[in-house]
């Protein structure tokens, strides 16, 4: 049974993983991630620090995840790595180092699309969130409603059209003056509003009217730039932002979640899937698994949501992509580069 080294070095976690087995019958045998602190003093990440943070931990992180799945280099068949989306400079010190193992040992070379591994993640946990299934991506960089048909074959059903999802958390909570990233301390503040309190902070959800059928350019698309100034306006009417800083969260939680529930239900529903599969950091507010879970169960639609760890950039999910890739035999050479952008592979648009 194969065992795969994932590493994954797109943003700032530095991150390396062990996996064995075969098919959809895997073993996660460590995860190591190390997020990078430093770009929390700037409110987003910078980055070169991220390079030279990955640079200096990607040795020790890899190292450490060999030792906690007792496997040494000589054991890796496979080393999968992030060869993109991501920042180039931070891409290429997991590229560099993923090429110095296989050129080192022998082991096979696969570079993996970034947001593929993200589809593979929440299958790691639960061993159910697998093909078909409706699939809502969202992360800080991106937001994708994906249809996946199985594993390989996928089809791009809407996307947003300026901030993604867990950007706009992160904007909001600057306006509300909470830490970056702002995702946690928004679901946290949201969750001590009172309900009169959600009443007074009600915003429209976006991109999202009764009569979009399917076929319209905007029936699974999103946009949240209009929701950001709303809230916008409506901390700059509040005369007490301390007493209204909990309403306003949660009128923007509530709004940003009833326009992605709706739109993955749409998804769902046009293509008979059984199943919704969350993945990317905004999949770990609870918030919004529970209103998809509310939306869809009486459909008979199950939807997976991945615990942190896996949410969460990683590189089990880039181990699991990998896996499946390389068990059809493909393999990248020793001239494999990282992309700031590149296609999904097997993604298809409507
Ligand atoms: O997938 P990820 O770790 O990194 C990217 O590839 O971007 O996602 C990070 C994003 C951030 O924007 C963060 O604010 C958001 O995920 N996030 C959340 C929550 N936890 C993290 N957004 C909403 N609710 C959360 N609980
Ligand atoms: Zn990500």
């Amino acid at each position: 049974m194969p065992v795969i080294l994932g590493l994954e070095t797109s943003c700032d976690e530095t991150s390396a993983s062990v996996l064995s087995g075969s098919g959809d019958a895997v073993t996660l045998e460590s995860l190591v991630i190390l997020s990078q602190d430093v770009h929390r003093v700037f409110g987003g990440v910078v980055p070169e620090l991220a390079s030279r943070a990955h640079l200096t931990s990607i040795v020790p992180v890899a190292e450490r995840a060999m030792a906690d799945a007792s496997v040494s280099l000589g054991d890796i068949e496979c080393v999968a790595v992030t060869s993109g989306p991501g920042l180039v400079g931070a891409l290429l010190v997991g590229v560099s180092f993923g090429k110095a193992i296989a050129h080192g040992t022998g082991a096979a070379l696969v570079g993996v699309h970034h947001m593929e591994g993200h589809l593979f993640a929440t299958s790691l946990e639960h061993p159910d969130a697998v093909p078909p299934f409706t699939a809502l991506l969202v992360s800080g960089g991106h937001t994708l409603l994906i249809d996946v048909e199985q594993w390989g074959s996928y089809r791009m059903l809407g996307a947003t059209r300026d901030d993604a999802a867990g950007e706009a958390f992160d904007k909001v909570a600057k306006l509300l003056g909470l830490p970056y990233p702002g995702g946690r301390p928004i679901e946290r503040l949201a969750g001590e509003a009172s309900e009169e309190e959600a009443r007074r902070f009600r915003f429209t959800k976006p991109m999202l009217r009764g009569d979009q059928q399917l076929g319209d350019a905007d029936y699974f698309d999103v946009s949240f730039s209009g929701l950001k100034t709303a809230v916008l306006h409506a901390v700059r009417g509040s005369d007490n932002l301390e007493r209204d800083a909990r309403g306003i969260a949660r009128g923007f939680q509530d709004a940003i979640i009833g326009t992605l529930v709706e739109k993955t239900a749409r998804a769902a529903a046009a293509f008979s899937r059984r199943r919704i599969v969350l993945g990317g950091g905004v999949a770990c507010n609870r918030a919004l698994a529970v209103a998809m879970q509310h939306r869809v169960a009486a459909d008979g639609v199950a939807v997976y949501a991945p615990k942190p760890r896996l949410a969460t950039d990683n590189a089990a999910m880039i181990a699991r992509a990998g896996l499946f890739h390389f068990e059809r035999g493909v393999r990248d050479s020793l001239s494999l580069n990282a992309y700031a952008s590149m296609p999904i592979p097997g993604m298809a648009n409507p």
